[in-house]
C-alpha cells in the first residue's frame, strides 16, 4: 500500500514535470491570447523574457500595421497614413527616448494614442532604437 502510494507520488511529480515541459513550447505558439492583456506589472527578472515578448508581440498587434516589421513605415497601412519610418538615423539622433514615448502614449498626427503600461512603453522605444539604420 505504502509502496503504491509512493509510486504514485513519484509517478505525479514526475508527470508534472512531464506536462510542464510540454507544455510550455506550445505555451510560446499562443501569444496570441497573451497580448489581449498586455498589462502585467511584473517586472521581476524572472518576466525579462516575457517582457520582451510581449513587446515584440506589441510591435506586431499595433504598431507594423503602419510601421511595418522593422519599423521603416511600410507597413500594409504605412503610405496611407503616412507612418514614420523609425529607422531613419538622423531622425533617431535628434529624437529622445522621452519625445518617443510621448508620441506612443500621447498619439501625434494620424497616430492613435496607445495606453500601454510603461514598462512596454520602454520597450517598444528600445525596439525603435536598436532598428536604426546605418
Ligand atoms: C494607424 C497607423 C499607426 C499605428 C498603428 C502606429 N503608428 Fe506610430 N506613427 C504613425 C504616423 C502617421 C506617425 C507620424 C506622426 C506625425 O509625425 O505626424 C507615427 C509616428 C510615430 C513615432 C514618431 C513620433 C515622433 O516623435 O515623430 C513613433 C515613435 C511611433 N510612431 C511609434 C509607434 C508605436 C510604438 C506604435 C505601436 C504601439 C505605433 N507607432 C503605431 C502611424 C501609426
Amino acid at each position: 500500500m505504502q509502496k503504491l502510494l509512493a509510486a504514485a507520488l513519484l509517478c505525479l511529480s514526475g508527470c508534472r514535470n512531464d506536462a510542464v515541459r510540454e507544455w510550455t513550447p506550445a505555451d510560446h505558439d499562443l501569444p496570441p491570447n497573451a497580448a489581449a492583456a498586455p498589462s502585467r506589472p511584473s517586472q521581476s527578472s524572472a518576466s525579462v523574457d516575457a517582457q520582451a515578448e510581449m513587446v515584440e508581440l506589441t510591435w506586431q498587434r499595433q504598431c507594423a500595421s503602419c510601421h511595418g516589421r522593422e519599423g521603416r513605415g511600410d507597413g500594409p497601412q504605412g503610405a496611407q497614413t503616412q507612418a514614420a519610418n523609425l529607422t531613419d538615423a538622423a531622425w533617431q539622433a535628434r529624437t529622445s527616448d522621452a519625445q518617443m514615448s510621448a508620441a506612443i502614449t500621447g498619439g501625434k498626427g494620424r497616430m492613435p494614442r496607445f495606453e500601454l503600461p510603461p514598462p512596454l512603453v520602454d520597450g517598444l522605444v528600445k525596439r525603435i532604437r536598436a532598428r536604426r539604420a546605418p
